[in-house]
This record gives C-alpha cells, structure tokens and sequence, in this order.
C-alpha cells in the first residue's frame, strides 16, 4: 500500500448500512465455566493439561462476561459500534452435548440477545465458535459422523429460542482452523494429531456447514446466513517452480478446502491427491452432494499473509512458512506480518468465485504489548495496524466488492487459546486480576472514528 496515494480513511465512504462491529467468543470471554447448569467443553479439559496454554491460563473466569455482559455491551455501543459478534457455548444451552436443554442457559443468550437489541446493536450469533461439549469429545468430536445427528440437534434449538430475535448468523468460526489445530496438529483442544484425525474432521464440519444453513433458513424467517473463513494471501518464497506449487499446496488447506464445497465446486482437486485422501481416511466419506449451501454473505478473518518454500521433509503439502521474523517485515506481538494488502488481495480473490454476493471481514486485529501507564493505553500500533487494514477494505469495496462489514477481533483483551493470556488483541484493556477494564487509544480512535462530529 505504501506506494499508493492515500485516500483519507472516512466512515462516510462505507456507506450508513455498513456494519461496524466487535467480535467475541464464548470460550474466550464468557468464564464462568460451572456456573447456571453449563456442561465442560474441550478447551477446559485441554487447558487443564500440563503445558498447552502458555502460562498455564485456564479460561475458567476469563472476561467473565457471563457476568458483565451488560458493562461490555455498553463499552461497544458507547465506541461507536453498531453490531455485536458473539457465539453461544454448546455446552451452556446443552450440557452434554445432545441431551436435554439448560434453561438456564438459553435464558442467559435470551438476556445478551435481548440487552444488544435494548442498545440498538445488531447481534451477529456465531453458532459454533471452538467449543465443542466434552461429552460429544468422548464420542469422537468433529471425526465422528454421530455429528450429523448432534451439530443440526445444537442448530435447531438455537433457531428455534432465538430466531425471532436475531436474523444474522454465522454457521462456523474457521473450521480450517479448528480442524488443523485441534485435529492434526494438536495444538488446540482437543489436541489430537494425525490424517485419520484430521481428514474425517474436515469432511464433517464441511457438512455441518452447509446442513447448519439450511436449517437456519428452514427455521428463521428472513435470516441473513453466513459462516467463516479463515484465509492469508499465500505467497511463493522465490518464483522457483517448485516454491510456486509449495504455495499452491498450502493455499489449498488454508484458504480454498472449505469455500469451495460451500460453493458447489466439490473439493480442490488438484494437487497431493486431497480428494483421494479425503476418501481413503474417511470412514464417513459420503453425502458430498450436501456440501455447497447458498450462504446469503461470507465472513472473511484475515490477520496476514504468508510466505511460504518448498520443504521436502513435511508430510502432505511439502512447504513450510518463512516466517516473517525471518524476512524483518513490520510485525504484531505475536510475530504475525502486518500488511494490509494481504487482506486486500483475499478480499479481491473471494470475491472473484463469482458466487459469493457479500463479504463481510468478520474478524480483524493484532496483539501488541500494551500496558496501563497513568490510567491510560497508548496503542499507536495498533491504531496503525486499524487504519491500514481499514484502507484496504475501503478500497477494495471502490473497486466493486461488496464488503458489507467489519469486525474488530477483539472489544477486551480475552483468553487467546493456546496463547492464553499473554496475547493482548482488545480495543479494551483487561486487568485479568481485578477484572477492570480501561479503553485503549485505540478504542477510543475508534470511537472518534465512528462518531465524526
Ligand atoms: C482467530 C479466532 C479468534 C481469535 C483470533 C485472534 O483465528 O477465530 O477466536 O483467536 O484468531
């Protein structure tokens, strides 16, 4: 971006129907883990496992915004935002997964729907963010096909309490994602590794993707139905052949393995014979017709793009990354690259299937190492970090591509999975002990940004 001449960044050009949101998670903000009848998932058992969770952070109290939702929502309204992104936890409104409902539980979903709709924000409902109930874990989890009968079950009883109350939805968070992490590389929950793990959890949750729409749309009248993409602009180390196709490879499971069946193209054919595997480890393989599902927007959650080389030595897709460390690129606290033509450039990628009408970035953000001095945090980083992104999203869309929305990840600084604690991605500082919440610059930037005088 730095060659261009820039625009000046104005609310105004995103038009007033705009959504302009934050986005939360309910494994990683909500705590209060036993409380009103909720089931343990996943992440509490894996968290309780020596050395998962740098700094040994249990999500056990979190944000605790189980408790001070309505605090957080007012931080949200009072920034400036119009839309609230936050998911439900399976095992809150269905402790065991499947069996009978919490009332408890969907009372408390029926209080946060009811307090953003009070607010005038627009709750934007994740169905299934991480989550998963650890009773459906001991049955298998994403690799079983007892999914088909459990995820619709969990759909269904969110429709049916909610859905005269909130009309967008999100399907999934980043199966890419959760199914890598948690299923072949074991460094989420439930932490197991391995193809025969992994490839039956990617066909599942492409099924539940597409079955969960069509249940939304069955159920809800006039929903806007969405789910999530994780995705980075995959670029080639050097123009060698051989780098090229290494990238080729990665972009495959980063960014096209889950779209593309959404979409009705089937799986990525080409390349390390992905379908073929897919089959072999699949003792579930079947239903593939039930894979595309008219999504009425996607979610696009972009954070960098990577580099990537050829590397004989790693199984499957033969590439390893060039980590930005390496190349002395600007980066987060995190070690993530900042750059926000990656995101301009997979906006403009997503965009080009042709079938997607409407995208909306449904995650953006960074970690930097912040600090409370005199009551006040000064972000410039991050601020920084917001108004390039923001660039790349205002020009893509004057170049034609419908993005409807963007959420910030995240409103406080919150339990950042294997991270734990030390990850710091809110536009709200959070004291972990004392729980109290101070705006950073950045919030505060964007306050000033959302509400021009
Ligand atoms: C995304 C996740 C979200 C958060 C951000 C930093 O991959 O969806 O929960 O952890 O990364």
């Amino acid at each position: 971006m730095a060659n261009e001449p820039l625009k000046p960044l104005t609310v105004k050009s995103f038009g007033k129907d705009f959504a302009w949101g934050v986005a939360i998670a309910a494994a990683q903000n909500e705590g209060a883990y036993n409380e009103g009848g909720r089931g343990l998932s996943i992440w509490d058992a894996y968290a309780r496992r020596q050395g998962t969770i740098r700094g040994g952070g249990k999500p056990f109290v979190a944000c605790d915004f189980y408790h001070r939702y309505k605090e957080d929502l007012l931080l949200t309204k009072a920034l400036g935002f119009n839309s609230f992104r936050f998911s439900i936890s399976w095992s809150r409104v269905l402790p065991d997964g499947s069996g009978r409902p919490n009332k408890d539980g969907l009372r408390y979903y029926h209080d946060v729907i009811d307090e953003c709709l009070r607010l005038g924000l627009e709750p934007f409902v994740t169905i299934y963010h991480w989550d998963l109930p650890l009773a459906l874990q001991k049955e298998g989890g994403w690799t079983s096909f007892k999914m088909m009968r459990w995820f619709p079950r969990f759909v269904t009883l969110c429709a049916e309490e909610f859905g005269d109350k909130v009309k967008n939805w999100i399907v999934l968070n980043e199966p890419a994602a959760f199914t890598a992490l948690g299923y072949m590389l074991g460094r989420h929950a439930p932490g197991l590794t391995g193809l025969d793990n992994f490839f039956p959890a990617v066909h599942n949750a492409v099924l539940a993707q597409s079955q969960g729409g069509r249940i939304l749309r069955d159920l809800v009248p006039n929903a806007r139905i969405g789910t999530t993409f994780s995705c980075s602009e995959v670029v080639p180390y050097t123009n060698r052949t051989e780098d090229v196709q290494a990238a080729a490879r990665v972009d495959i499971l980063l960014n096209r393995l889950f779209v593309e069946p959404a979409l009705g193209k089937g799986y990525p054919s080409e390349s390390f014979r992905l379908i073929e595997r897919l089959e072999l480890y699949n003792k579930s393989w079947k239903y593939t017709e039930r894979m595309p599902f008219q999504f009425d927007y996607i979610g696009l959650q972009n954070y960098f793009p990577v580099v990537v080389r050829f590397n004989r030595l790693i199984p499957m897709v033969q590439a390893s990354e060039v980590k930005p460390y390496y190349r002395r690129v600007p980066r987060t606290a995190m070690g993530w690259e900042i750059n926000g033509d990656g995101l301009a450039n997979i906006l403009r990628r997503f965009w080009k299937y042709g079938a997607v009408k409407e995208i909306m970035v449904t995650e953006n953000g960074a970690a930097f190492k912040d600090a409370v001095v005199g009551g006040r945090v000064r972000d410039e980083e991050r601020i920084a970090f917001f108004k390039e992104y923001l660039r790349a999203v205002q020009k893509v869309r004057e170049e034609g591509v419908n993005v409807t929305g963007y959420f910030v990840w995240t409103l406080t600084d919150n339990f950042e999975w294997s991270e734990g604690y030390k990850a710091r991605f809110g536009l709200v500082y959070l004291d972990h002990a004392t729980q109290l919440r101070t705006i950073k610059d950045s919030g505060y930037w964007f306050r000033d940004f959302l509400s021009p005088a």
